[in-house]
């Protein structure tokens, strides 16, 4: 089964310091980048960096990710074939625009590893749009993982001016949430560019598992242990689901469909919601 999935830290491929910290790092996720963060004229380093990383450093207990080039550049085939040279089991593809786009893609990286990961990056303005066909590519290939939000290139290609509250961002924020909720999939959320604003990441994150993200995208070692903490349900959260679990699992609990607990109204839906927050606790 897989693990956590609150925190995913993009690492550079070409950052051999940045590579040799990702052991020390807390990050449920690793996303080693050979897209945006990399110069065209430092690919090929990066894909031989990468391909050594890959051969020695993967572990099995976190979750390694490659970003490939988007499909329509000269980079990306290249890119996909150091898939075969190591053991990085989990691709992110950029730019998607339409499921037909998601399918093609998916295809020949199945044809190349198969059974590989797939995640999609929702970062241009088709994407927002055709949201839901893109996580229904779900429903014939099963390796597809989910989404991971790409909030710069959506806000470079609307145009629209960023604020702390992302306010022309969550309409479309929450378009991708709930598609990738239709069809069971995670959703990762967008980085945060400003490494020095603590205070300002903390409202980000918190905002965004308030939206019903999975997790949240990083750029820097210092966002990963907050991301953690705001991702984790709370000792109240925790107490409250044990309390719900507790009352069903009581005398003639099999039989009731709604109960009190402190005076509010608890179904079985909200069974299945503690449920969930104590699996994620690590409590079930
Ligand atoms: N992953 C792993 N380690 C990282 C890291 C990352 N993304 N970003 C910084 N570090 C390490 C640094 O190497 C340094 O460790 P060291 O002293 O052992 O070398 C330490 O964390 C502190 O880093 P700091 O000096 O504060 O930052 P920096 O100037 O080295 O790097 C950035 C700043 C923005 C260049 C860097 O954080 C980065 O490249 N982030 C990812 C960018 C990216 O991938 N973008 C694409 C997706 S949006
Ligand atoms: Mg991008």
């Amino acid at each position: 089964m897989r693990g956590k999935r609150r925190s995913a830290l993009y690492v550079p491929g070409t950052n051999e310091r940045a590579l040799a910290k990702i052991g020390s790092l807390p990050t449920d996720m690793i996303i080693l980048d050979l897209e945006d963060s990399i110069a065209p004229s430092r690919k090929a380093e990066a894909r031989d960096r990468i391909l050594d990383f890959g051969r020695d450093h993967v572990d099995r207990q976190r979750e390694f990710i490659l970003r490939l080039n988007a499909a329509d550049t000269p980079f990306w085939r290249q890119d996909l074939a150091i898939l075969a040279g190591c053991s990085l089991r989990a691709v992110l593809l950029p730019k998607i625009r339409t499921a037909e786009d998601a399918g093609r893609q998916l295809r020949e990286i199945e044809s190349v590893v198969p059974g590989c990961g797939v995640w999609f990056m929702m970062e241009t303005p088709e994407s927002v749009f055709n949201a839901l066909s893109i996580a229904a590519v779900r429903r014939h290939h099963e390796n597809v993982q989910g989404f991971v939000v790409g909030t710069n290139d959506l806000a470079k290609d609307a145009e629209i001016q960023p604020d702390r509250n992302r306010t022309y961002l969550v309409s479309w924020l929450m378009q991708i949430v709930l598609a990738a909720k239709a069809f069971e999939l995670d959703v990762i959320d967008g980085v945060y560019n400003d490494i020095a604003d603590a205070e300002g990441f903390r409202l980000e994150a918190l905002q965004g598992r308030a939206m019903g993200m999975t997790g949240k995208s990083l750029i820097h070692p210092n966002q990963i242990v907050p991301t953690n903490d705001i991702y984790s349900p709370s000792r109240d959260e925790i107490d409250r689901a044990r309390r719900i679990v507790d009352a069903f699992a009581g005398e003639d609990g099999d039989d009731r469909g709604v109960l009190t607990l402190d005076g509010k109204m608890v179904e079985r839906l909200h069974l299945v919601q503690a449920e969930k927050v104590l699996a994620r606790a690590g409590e079930l």
